[in-house]
């Protein structure tokens, strides 16, 4: 079969400002919080003077609460719309994640809009910064896939203004620029897992990922790219993307990113993806019910090339080398059997009991490649939606990490806590190893039930070295949304990750 061609075209993105003029746009949105007094409210409009008496006992009349994610929308006001976004409780200051999202929930209530302002508390440039990217987080669609109900969509909110003073300042220039590479490769990472296996296949994958480099400004920003197709793969031993990929008509892939910045390296991080394109389980075939999720199963691979490309667009000054291994997990006669025995890239065999654990046999792949391609690594991370027992043990909306340091963990969960991205620290108990132990081969692909999350990532330590800071983070619950919007966040493709790695990039 012939795969299917494709090309995934951006939303266009929001037109960000920060000024304190004049507001000449359709909608202002402010921030409602609750008071001490029971049932009181207040409007929180930052620098923007608002008359809110009138308002505020219409609010509450309204029933309106000033929760957070809840956003109340009356006509009139100095605009045509006025649209209060909760901020929850009053307070002198608010965190940054609270005006991130509250921004975001407004901006996402915004389709069809044309031009917002928002006026809300920001009493640092830090602030202003969470604003600014909340609100370009909430200002996305995914329309592609609409045929003729298209017209019937809206287009996200295409132009906002953040009100504040900062507006001249050199500083409000960075923050607008960096909200803006922020979102636009959050936006690509969703697109990226929002559209079908039928569309997105490993090899348009990589045709997607290397157009976005060339827009990006390919070698003139750093970026060099390298793919890799299934005859290559397969002559230079690459064993578990071949296994995985050889029951799909559509072939496996694995492509290299690299950046290299202006000025000398202050340090070289690998980032690897898990870059399932489809996941039916292969012939250990997953159940009907909620198959359909098994679209984000490239979610990691996403997550690290748009990273890699944002990284180069910010102009950071550490060097990254990502590699995202890409194949579709089918059952079919040419498929991988449970007890078949495959070669991991540097002669690792392992005996693969269960065709569905093959998020690992990719990334292990990946990973030994990896540190084989440059010995000179300050750290290496991989993302991956890799278990089901990830969701059980931290729910939809938390990551998990798991390592062999430390100081390495804590710091990158440092900078997702700055990033207002929700991962908690997982431990890799060396008892649970001896369960992955295979009769025929050197490891079994999988092992003790109980705790599935945390044997996956004991079968990744196996491929790094114990001397190189290595992150394993699972991403399986919170990638895709199935619930309701919230914040910033849509439905569908939530585009975790991204922002973490860019805060611990940034970090230096
Ligand atoms: N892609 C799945 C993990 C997953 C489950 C992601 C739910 C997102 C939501 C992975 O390839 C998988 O099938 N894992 C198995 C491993 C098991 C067979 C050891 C699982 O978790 O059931
Ligand atoms: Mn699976
Ligand atoms: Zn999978």
């Amino acid at each position: 079969m012939k795969p299917t061609n494709t090309s995934i075209t951006l939303a266009p993105m929001t037109t960000l400002r920060i000024s304190d003029g004049l507001i000449k746009d359709d909608v202002l949105v402010v921030g409602l919080v609750s008071t001490n007094t029971k049932g009181g409210l207040a409007i929180e409009s930052g620098e923007y003077g608002l008359n809110t008496e009138n308002i505020v006992v219409a609010l509450s009349e309204m029933g309106a609460t000033g929760k957070v994610d809840e956003v109340t929308k009356f006509p009139g006001g100095p605009t045509r719309m006025l649209v209060f976004t909760g901020l929850g409780k009053q307070s002198s200051e608010y965190g940054h994640e609270t005006l991130r999202r509250a921004a975001g929930a407004a901006a996402r209530t915004l389709t069809g809009t044309s031009s917002a302002t928002f006026a809300l508390p920001s009493s640092d440039l830090d602030s202003l910064s969470a604003i600014a990217e909340g609100v370009a987080l909430g200002a996305y669609v995914f329309t592609e896939f609409k045929g003729t109900s298209k017209s019937e969509n809206k287009n996200a909110l295409k132009s906002a203004t953040i009100f504040s003073s900062l507006g001249s300042k050199g500083e409000a220039k960075d923050i607008v620029t960096r909200a803006k590479i922020i979102a636009q490769y959050t936006h690509l990472v969703r697109d990226l897992i929002n559209t079908p296996p039928s569309h997105l296949t490993p090899d348009s994958f990589t045709r997607k990922l290397v157009a976005e480099i060339r827009s990006a400004g390919g070698v003139k920003v750093g970026l060099r790219s390298t793919v890799w197709d299934d005859k290559q793969l397969k002559s230079q031993g690459f064993g578990g993307i071949v296994g995985v990929g050889q029951g799909s008509a559509n072939p496996p892939r694995l492509l290299h990113i690299s950046y290299t910045p202006k000025v000398k390296a202050h340090k070289r991080y690998a980032l690897v993806g898990k870059g399932i394109t489809f996941d039916t389980g292969g012939l250990n075939l997953k159940p009907g019910i909620g198959m359909e999720r098994m679209k984000s199963d490239m979610s990691g691979a996403a997550a690290i090339c748009a990273a890699t490309i944002a990284i180069a667009q910010l102009g950071l000054p550490i060097a990254i080398e990502a590699w995202a291994p890409l194949a579709e997990n089918m059952p079919s006669d040419t498929a991988t059997r449970p007890s078949d025995v495959i070669t991991i890239y540097g002669g690792k065999t392992v005996e693969v009991l269960n065709p569905d654990a093959e998020g690992r046999l990719i990334l292990a792949d990946a990973l030994v490649k990896a540190q084989a391609s440059k010995n000179n690594l300050d750290g290496i991370i991989d993302v991956a939606t890799l278990t089901g027992a990830q969701v059980v043990a931290l729910g939809t909306r938390t990551g998990a990490v798991m390592t062999n340091n430390q100081e390495f963990s804590e710091k990158f969960l440092a900078a997702a806590q700055l990033a207002g991205e929700q991962f908690w620290p997982m431990p890799l108990p060396v008892e649970l190893r001896a369960s992955l132990d295979s009769p025929v081969a050197d490891l079994a692909n999988i092992g003790e039930k109980n705790g599935g999350m945390l044997v996956a990532g004991l079968f990744l330590k196996e491929f790094v070295s114990d001397a190189l800071p290595w992150l394993h983070i699972d991403i399986a619950g919170p990638a895709y949304n199935e619930g309701k919007a919230h914040g910033y966040t849509p439905v569908g493709g939530v585009g975790i990750a991204l922002r973490s790695i860019v805060r611990l990039v940034e970090a230096g």
